[in-house]
């Protein structure tokens, strides 16, 4: 654009900090997009908790943390993680019985690190989003 141009009041103050409200909007949506992309290991925060216990009762922060460590701990021997977010409830639900089994999981880890995926599966229906 021509810098002449915009000689008709086309950016007076206020309309100059909308664009940069907007520009900052922008830029704050496309890095979360780049960001959930890159493929996260999420921590669960309160507001985690407090959905799923709207599903599981008993859940606690603590199994949830524990989930996240167990996953990255013992899931990520044979390839990289996979963000729990990359795959539906569905598919967590085929993919998961065969890698726990080959990552030799204990019952306990077994049931945290599924509710941890489960929180953040693509669709997780428990979602306040
Ligand atoms: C002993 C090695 C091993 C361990 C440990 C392991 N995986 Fe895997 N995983 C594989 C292999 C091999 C594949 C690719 C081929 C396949 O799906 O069988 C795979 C693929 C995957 C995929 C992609 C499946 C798809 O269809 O896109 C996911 C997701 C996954 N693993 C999750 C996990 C989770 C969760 C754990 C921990 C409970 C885990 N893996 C532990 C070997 C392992």
């Amino acid at each position: 654009m021509n810098i002449k141009n915009m000689k008709h009041g086309c950016c007076s103050h206020s309309t100059y900090k909308k664009k940069i409200l907007l520009a900052v909007l922008v830029a704050g949506a496309v890095s979360s997009i780049i960001f959930s992309c890159a493929g996260t290991i999420p921590s669960p925060t309160e507001i985690d908790i407090r959905r799923m216990k709207l599903r599981w009762p008993d859940t606690r922060k603590q199994d949830l943390d524990d989930g996240r460590i167990f996953y990255i701990n013992r899931c990520s021997g044979c390839h990289s993680l996979h963000s729990p977010e990359h795959y539906t409830e569905q598919q967590w639900k085929k993919i998961f019985p065969g890698m726990a089994v080959r990552a030799h999981l204990l019952e306990n880890e077994s049931k945290s690190i599924f509710r941890y995926l489960l929180t953040f599966a693509k669709d997780s229906s428990y979602t306040m989003k």
